[in-house]
């Protein structure tokens, strides 16, 4: 039998009190507190349920049990572990000393299948007229970052974005742990690796980072970006590999910005700061932000272009949309509707077009792209 089989079967026997909830498409995240408090989500809303294990015995074999196939070394030198069922889903365990109240188990569901882009200009998360501008802001090669909190939908969104990369160029995808579902043919996936129990074979983001470079991407896409890669990626991107993304945990373009040279400033490097922020500013040129609203709807608030620095060593971004009110709408209470805006402002991008992106050009975005 092979491993994944006796993996598969051993997990279907010892988390049988939550498999239906591993079952459910419907759920997206499964979190054991203790062996009889177990809450699901779903559609965004956190569900206390009745599942239980039957004792503290048969919840600890069950954590065991997972973790012993992952090569993780179950003691207290490793109290927070990530590990992965057969089916994809992610299990982050955190016991005691660090979980003050023993063993807490939260699994991730592995989405099946991505949310697309026209699927998320249905949900409403962005309009049709900021879709079009990103098409043509992929396909001319600019360097986009996805910032947000947690869950508001970057990588969902990041997804959906990489399909604006033409067919036929090289993509190198670059993660933590693989979520990503691009869609192109020519797409070479790597994913990041801890170390053993003996402290052996880590292999960071970083180091793919690296590797990546060799392996002669048109593009590169990094799931998240949140160590000292961020100062590979953003040379990068101002040597020969424009057009790539990644997403970022920030509350807002700048704050991603500022992060981002945070990050690069943890790779040790003997870069003065007001060079390293220029490299960001000509590195970075759209930054996506997104937001999570009540419930389960997730919103694109806005996008902005990162101009080159200014004399005051301060980045400059240009908003070209912002959530604006949408005079055409209001909900049955009467409130009005936000809904994602042009600001009027051009692109960068205004008179640079290639012939082929500017095939892409449709008259809803045609003032983004003007240059007159
Ligand atoms: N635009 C959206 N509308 C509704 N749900 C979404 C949207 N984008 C993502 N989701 C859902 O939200 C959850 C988190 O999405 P994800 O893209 O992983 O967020 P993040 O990368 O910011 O943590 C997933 O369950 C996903 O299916
Ligand atoms: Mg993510």
């Amino acid at each position: 039998m092979p491993a994944s089989e006796i993996f598969a079967r051993t997990v279907a026997h010892y988390l049988a009190p939550i498999k239906r909830y591993l079952d459910d498409t419907s759920v997206t995240e499964v979190m054991v507190n203790k062996a009889d408090e177990v809450y699901i989500e779903r559609d965004g809303k956190i569900e206390k349920t009745d599942a239980r294990f039957t004792d503290d015995e048969a919840y600890d074999a069950a954590v065991n049990n997972i973790l012993q196939f992952t090569g993780k070394t179950l003691n207290e030198l490793t109290p927070l572990i990530d590990a992965r069922l057969p089916d994809g889903s992610r299990v982050h365990v955190a016991r005691p000393p660090c979980s003050r109240f023993g063993t807490v188990v939260t699994i991730r569901k592995f989405a099946k299948s991505m949310l697309d882009i026209d699927w998320l200009v249905e949900l409403g998360t962005l309009t049709e007229q900021a879709r079009q501008y990103l098409h043509v802001a992929v396909a001319a090669e600019l360097n986009v970052l996805v910032a947000g909190g947690t869950s508001s939908g970057k990588t969902s969104l990041l997804n959906a974005l990489s399909s604006f990369i033409p067919k036929g160029e090289r993509i190198v995808v670059i993660e933590d742990s693989a979520e990503l579902q691009l869609q192109q043919e020519h797409v070479i996936s790597l994913e990041a690796r801890s170390a053993d129990r003996y402290g052996r074979g880590q292999v960071t983001i970083r180091d793919l980072f690296r590797s990546s470079l060799r392996l002669r991407p048109d593009r590169i896409v990094i799931g998240e970006v949140r160590g000292g890669e961020a100062l590979d990626m953003i040379q990068a991107m101002t040597s020969g590999h424009g057009g790539s993304m990644g997403t970022l945990h920030a509350n807002n373009p700048r704050d991603a910005l500022n992060r981002l040279e945070t990050m690069a400033l943890m790779s040790k490097v003997d870069l003065p700061l007001h060079a390293l922020r220029s490299q960001v500013s000509s590195a970075i040129d759209v930054v996506v932000q997104m937001s999570r609203h009540i419930g389960s709807r997730r919103l694109v608030t806005q996008i902005s272009e990162v101009e080159p620095m200014g004399e005051d060593g301060r980045y400059r971004l240009k908003d070209l949309f912002l959530l604006d009110h949408d005079p055409t709408k209001s909900t049955e209470a009467g409130d009005k509707v936000l809904q994602l805006t042009w600001t009027g402002e051009r692109s960068t991008l205004a008179g640079r077009l290639r012939p082929r992106d500017e095939k892409l050009v449709t008259p809803a975005v045609e003032g983004l792209f003007k240059t007159t």
